[in-house]
């Protein structure tokens, strides 16, 4: 169930487009995820906060969602509380969804 977090009870996670949410990551986000974190698939290597090919594994869409909208809410062990908190205002509810999907690992 998506819906914890106000505003993500709307974004269709399932209809997220992998391709577009790698150019939200490096380019369209700003800051741009890719200036803080590692993520092979989007050949990042930042190390500012944790690294996405690791602790996303086995974490699911809604688990990827709010940490996006609402970072705070579970603050990774061993990083500060730094990533910004208004993508969920700045990115629309598409540009979420694709974000997501190009982050959920394909099993
Ligand atoms: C200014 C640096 C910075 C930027 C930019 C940034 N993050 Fe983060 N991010 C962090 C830090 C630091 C943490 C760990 C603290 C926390 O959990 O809030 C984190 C945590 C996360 C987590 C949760 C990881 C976990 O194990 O709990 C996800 C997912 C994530 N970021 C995705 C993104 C995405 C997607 C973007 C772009 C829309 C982004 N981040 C932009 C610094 C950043």
């Amino acid at each position: 169930m998506i819906g914890t977090v106000p505003g993500a009870e709307t974004v269709d996670v399932a209809a997220g487009d992998p391709t577009a949410g790698k150019e939200i990551f490096t380019k369209t986000a700003q800051p741009p995820c890719s200036s803080c974190h590692t993520y092979g698939p989007a050949g990042s290597t930042a190390t500012v906060g944790p690294n996405l090919d690791t602790v996303l594994k086995d974490k699911d869409a809604q688990f990827i969602l709010e940490s996006i909208i609402d970072p705070s809410a579970e603050v990774a062990a061993g990083f500060q509380d730094i990533m910004p908190k208004d993508y969920g205002t700045k990115l629309d509810q598409k540009q979420l969804a694709d974000l997501v999907a190009f982050l959920q690992p394909k099993s």
